[in-house]
């Protein structure tokens, strides 16, 4: 795909995904759910992948901010910026349709944690919000890496992102994981499992059922 080919795909999926909320966006996955029985990445304990998600997202946000602050004075290394904005499109919409499609579902009806999981979805939005301005600001300094006023809004963009992120992986880390791994049985952390490996694989990874040996009330949990 060239240059101004992938350009066109990104500003047409900002433009979609602004418009396309967690329902949809899990009704269109569904559909493309796959059953693959070889080369699956298999994963034993979808938390742990969660958790590891986490860490390789916030070794690339910091990637972000040393391009930015390398940049003061000189040009950008736009390349290094879009790799990170690479990772987002594909690793983190990944790690999201984990949470949102095998996740999420299997929590709705915990009354505790189900406020939790419609600020958490939220937040998918607001972060993608600031990746498409990434994007944006990633074509006005493929034109001219010098911009002192581009290179200070990515600076601010970075910061912005790496703020935003630590609230909502403190808030999965500390409060969600923990309560899903409290209310959910080994049944419903294996097709967790199969869904996250099976989206690694090329498959749709599904969707989360019910599940949970106690998700209707958190008094049962
Ligand atoms: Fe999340
Ligand atoms: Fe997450």
């Amino acid at each position: 795909m060239s240059r101004s080919e992938k350009k066109k795909a990104t500003r047409r999926r900002c433009r979609r995904e602004s418009t396309t909320d967690a329902r949809a966006r899990a009704l269109l996955t569904l559909t493309a759910t796959v059953t693959r029985d070889h080369d699956v990445e298999v994963i034993q304990d979808p938390f742990v992948q969660l958790t590891r998600s986490h860490r390789r997202l916030e070794e690339r946000l910091e990637d972000l901010r040393w391009a930015a602050r390398g940049a003061r004075g000189a040009a950008v290394d736009v390349d290094a910026v879009r790799d990170v904005a690479s990772f987002f499109s594909r690793a983190v919409r990944r790690h999201e349709e984990d949470e949102e499609l095998s996740l999420f579902p299997r929590l709705q009806n915990n009354s505790t944690l189900a406020p939790l999981l419609a600020r958490l979805a939220l937040e998918h939005r607001e972060h993608l919000t600031l990746q498409c301005q990434l994007d944006k600001l990633i074509e006005t300094l493929h034109k001219t890496p010098d911009d002192e006023t581009a290179i200070e809004e990515l600076a601010a963009l970075s910061e912005a992102l790496i703020l935003a992120y630590r609230k909502h992986l403190d808030a999965e880390e500390g409060v969600l994981f923990p309560g899903a791994r409290a209310v959910l049985d080994a049944e419903a952390l294996d097709a967790m499992a199969t869904e996250m490996s099976e989206r690694r694989s090329g498959g749709g990874g599904g969707g989360g059922g019910g599940g949970g040996r106690s998700t209707a009330t958190p008094s049962s949990s």
